[in-house]
């Protein structure tokens, strides 16, 4: 439990005992992010006042529409990881590639990989709702000297060593885990200092909210389908209440705060869903586990999945333990 009006650099000072490998880098890690992620919160604020809004003109790796602030969010947080020296390599959305990073003086010594989704959400921007950040950490597994490989970034995610997101939302907080807790920092944007705000945050273990595109009903999968009818049924707590932002940091932060369930499953139109394992699903999966949840492609463990590709895409069924489980079941049920 912090102190009242702990910032987020007392904080990570405090801690870093705690990390499993405490030289020291893994903090300067976190505080390059959290620097990035100023830097980026003071730009989606002007969002609405200049000339950043809508289409950058490019498609990305998966044949989406980048948006600006797509583009510029990538740049930030790129930039400044490269610029500290202290990862060796850097995974991103909207880089169909991985990115070799060189540390002090162009040797490839620095421990970690980050994988990110510089701005995720991004189809709110031009509507003013809330979007976020989220990033994954991990320690390389090639030996430390040797240029980064892509088996670095290829690891289940329950090997993480941290990770966090980012809501740019009515107040732009800052929550991450080392794997001891998750604990959430808003800023402060008059003075530019975050705040650890929600102490060692944790995920109800059930809710009475449920987060889907409903739109997609009629190309869900059977279990999905009476998932659904389940949530709206009139018995005990039920019906349930639907809330869905389309920007997944917001819903998963919501649910994380009020109790409820996120689901992005497969269909008949995405064979494995849309959002991504490494850079979405995993650090989700990873924060909310550490918060008493429970994240799971509808039959296993997202943070056991093996993954074979940088862009691979996963079922995502995330939230409250309770109401996951019984997700599953369903899921499993209904063939
Ligand atoms: P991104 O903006 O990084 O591409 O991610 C958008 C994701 C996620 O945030 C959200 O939950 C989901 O897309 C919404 O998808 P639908 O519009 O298909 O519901
Ligand atoms: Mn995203
Ligand atoms: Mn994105």
């Amino acid at each position: 439990m912090g102190q009242p009006h702990q910032t987020l650099g007392e904080y990570i000072i405090e801690n870093q005992k705690a990390f499993r490998y405490s030289s020291g880098e893994l903090s300067r890690l976190i505080s390059s992010i959290k620097l990035a992620a100023k830097v980026v919160n003071h730009e989606v604020n002007k969002a609405g006042l200049v000339d950043i809004l809508g289409a950058h003109g490019e498609t990305n790796v998966q044949g989406e529409d980048q948006q600006k602030l797509d583009v510029y969010a990538n740049e930030v947080f790129i930039d400044t990881l490269i610029n500290r020296e202290i990862v060796c390599g850097i995974a991103s959305e909207e880089e169909d590639e991985f990115i070799t990073v060189k540390g002090h003086n162009g040797n490839h010594d620095n421990k970690y990989v980050v994988l990110m989704d510089p701005l995720d959400g991004s189809s709110n921007i031009d509507v003013n709702v809330s979007v976020g950040t989220i990033f994954s950490v991990y320690r390389r597994i090639t030996p430390e000297g040797q240029p980064v490989e892509l088996k670095d970034f290829l690891q289940p995610g329950n090997k993480q060593v941290a990770a966090g997101y980012i809501i740019y939302g009515t107040s732009t907080m800052l929550v991450y885990t080392t794997g001891h807790g998750v604990n959430g920092f808003t800023l402060n944007p008059a003075i530019g200092t975050y705040y650890l705000s929600h102490p060692d945050m944790k995920f109800p273990k059930t809710g009475k909210i449920y987060s889907m595109n409903e739109g997609n009903y009629v190309h869900f999968p059977k279990g999905v389908k009476n998932y659904i009818k389940y949530c709206q049924e009139e018995e005990g707590d039920r019906p349930y209440t639907s809330r869905y932002i389309g920007s997944l940091v917001s819903d998963i932060h919501r649910n994380m705060i009020k109790g409820g369930i996120y689901i992005y499953p497969k269909s008949s139109k995405v064979a494995n869903g849309k959002l991504r394992l490494l850079y979405e699903c995993n650090p989700m999966a990873f924060i909310v586990e550490q918060a008493g949840g429970k994240a799971s492609d509808g039959y296993q463990r997202i943070l056991d999945i093996e993954p074979t590709e940088l862009h691979q895409r996963v079922p995502f069924f995330c939230g409250s333990k309770k109401m996951v489980e019984k997700a599953e079941e369903f899921m499993k049920s209904s063939v």
